[in-house]
């Protein structure tokens, strides 16, 4: 069942029937720390002490080691690692409750789907059954080092020579023939008719996530072109978003403590024949932000391994490019190059477990690789070079999240470059005093009202009933954040939602959710007694800046004479009632 089908309003109704520090109470077991606040070890990072706390008002649970954050469908699809509509299923049960009927417009996507998957999962058991029967490939396998329990929990098999196994097998129907095309099984001739597109060769099914098979890669038996041919994208299978060995991966670490990205399936196989159970493959496809992220909601400890030739540092280079915009401060990200000749299953066979996972400890974290590939672009024993790496580098670096891995790097860089880091083209730190009018008088409300405005969405988002009597409209004002606050008093106005965790889902799939989560997690000071007043002097202070901004925008207007008489006489109405 996918997302868009579940009603919204059901969501958040369901949620409101959820007692958070019940739900992880039954897989993570909570101390009661304050009389709302439960804590307990975090269960998404190793750690001796109790980080992961779990607040009753707001329905949200907070790591402080390692940022995992959420609600209750959060916790579901971060513990027992669910999709959004599967922790929905599992909450709507617990709470006894029914997900209403799937809107009929929707129901033939499913089905289809659903019988791909089907399709798949028989021509997996078709192709493992035809393995049995070929000893030339199984002794294949048994050369390549590949156990018969492994070649098990990967699903090996075998397509047999021939042009329609899977056809006849599995084609008896129109219908049903369609259905392979649409899974990518078969290829078109041009004459009319279709044949197999696996003939002879040793097959690897793609499990996504879940451990539904979604595709296949094929090699060939010896030698011959292409020497892997995969499934071609369908609508269960995209290459830039599934990992080839993730689900077992998964299955066989409770937790994963990292994670290694390695180019070939034999790769991933053969380290997990030698007990290194946390290799993934990317599928005849450079890693993309989606494999990153995919991964960074398992672990956050990720090794990029490559061959130690040019094609191997060009194809590392393109992937630190693409992990810069996603890194998070919690994150490693490193970077090992085998020897030249050798690839991830030639090494581990050669040096085993221990050899390989020596060669992960010494691996090159993104740091220094990024310096080392950067000063080798320019001569940093000259000025102009220096000048020239810093430019460079700056610019990649403010690719980077803001944070303190960020700060770090540029901290790094002025080291490198010899310069001030002052002096470096680093990103503007988000800037509330924007305004298009220069008039100065009143600077000090200026600064001021954005921690306002701040202040004002962090007590609203840790206590969303604030809002409840709250008046509308706001003063119309120019300040970045102004229209999520406006949107987040809306929307509390119109749907009550109770606490945090709630009102959150309203932004599941909004840019702003990051934001919101943030200042769900921020620590004010505020007493809880002084919280109301403390929210509606936030709200007056964001009227009288609205009222400067009016008088300062007429005046502005007026120094270049260009006010008309009603403008006149509202500016000076505005200036008598400034105070
Ligand atoms: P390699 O050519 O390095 O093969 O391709 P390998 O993994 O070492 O294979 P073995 O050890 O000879 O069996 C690495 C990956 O690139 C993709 C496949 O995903 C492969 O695992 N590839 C390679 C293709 O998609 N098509 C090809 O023709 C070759
Ligand atoms: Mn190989």
């Amino acid at each position: 069942m996918s997302a868009e089908r579940i009603p919204r309003e059901f969501i958040q109704r369901l949620l409101t029937h959820i007692e958070l520090v019940d739900l992880v109470d039954s897989r993570v077991s909570l101390r009661k720390k304050s009389s709302n606040n439960y804590f307990a070890c975090c269960p998404f990072h190793s750690e001796k002490s109790a980080s992961f706390s779990v607040s009753q008002n707001k329905q949200f649970y907070y790591c402080f080691g390692c940022g995992a954050h959420g609600n209750a469908i959060d916790f579901l699809m971060q513990y027992d690692r669910l999709s959004f509509p599967e922790a929905i299923e599992s909450l709507a049960k617990q709470a006894g409750m029914e997900i209403p009927k799937q809107s009929s417009a929707a129901i033939p996507n499913t089905i289809i789907s659903n019988t791909i998957y089907e399709i798949l999962a028989q021509i997996a058991q078709f192709y493992q059954a035809e393995l049995r029967k070929s000893d030339i490939t199984i002794q294949y396998l048994k050369n390549r080092g590949i156990s018969g329990v492994i070649a098990r929990d990967f699903c090996i098999g075998f397509a047999p020579p021939g042009w329609d196994h899977v056809l006849q097998t599995f084609g008896k129907t129109a219908a049903l023939k369609q259905q392979l095309l649409d899974a990518g099984m078969l290829i078109k001739k041009k004459e009319g008719g279709c044949y197999d597109r696996f003939r002879e060769r040793i097959m690897f099914p793609i499990h996504d996530r879940r451990g539904r098979v979604v595709g296949f890669g094929g090699r060939i038996l010896n030698t011959g072109e292409p020497k892997y041919l995969n499934s071609p994208e369908t609508t269960v299978f995209q290459k830039g978003h599934e990992l080839y060995g993730l689900y077992q991966a998964l299955r066989a670490n409770r937790q994963l403590q990292r994670a290694v990205i390695v180019e070939g399936y034999m790769d991933a196989i053969a380290l997990f024949q030698h007990d290194i159970t946390y290799a993934v493959a990317t599928l005849g496809t450079a890693t993309t932000a989606h494999h990153l992220q995919c991964l960074f909601r398992y672990t956050s400890d990720i090794i990029f391994c490559f061959d130690g030739d040019q094609a191997g540092r060009t194809a590392a280079w393109r992937a630190l490019l693409v992990t810069l915009p996603i890194i998070r401060d919690d994150s490693s990200i490193r970077f090992m190059f085998l020897p030249e000749g050798e690839d991830p299953d030639t090494m581990v066979r050669k040096e085993g477990k221990n050899g390989f996972e020596q060669r992960i400890q010494t691996a090159m974290t993104l740091s220094s690789f990024f310096f080392q590939s950067m000063s080798e672009q320019s001569d940093v024993s000259s000025i102009d070079g220096r000048a020239r790496f810093a430019n460079q580098a700056s610019e990649y670096l403010n690719q980077l999240p803001t944070g303190t891995f960020q700060q770090m790097m540029f901290e790094e860089l002025a080291k490198k470059a010899r310069i001030e880091v002052t002096q470096l083209k680093q990103p503007k730190q988000i800037n509330y005093k924007k305004t298009d009018y220069k008039k100065t008088n009143s600077k000090s409300q200026k600064a001021r009202s954005p921690s306002a405005l701040r202040l004002a969405i962090t007590l609203l988002i840790q206590d969303p009933p604030l809002a409840t009597d709250l008046s509308l409209p706001l003063p119309s004002l120019s300040l970045p954040g102004i229209g999520l606050f406006i949107e987040l008093i809306e929307t509390i106005k119109a749907y009550s939602p109770p606490n945090t965790g709630v009102l959150l889902e309203y932004w599941r799939d909004r840019k702003e959710r990051k934001l919101l989560e943030k200042l769900a997690q921020t620590e004010h000071t505020v007493p809880t007694a002084g919280i109301k007043n403390e929210f509606l002097g936030a709200i007056e202070q964001l009227k009288k800046l609205a009222h400067t901004q009016k008088i300062e925008h007429l005046l502005a207007k007026g120094s270049q004479n260009s006010l008309s008489f009603e403008e006149k006489k509202y500016l000076h109405e505005l200036i008598h009632n400034r105070e």
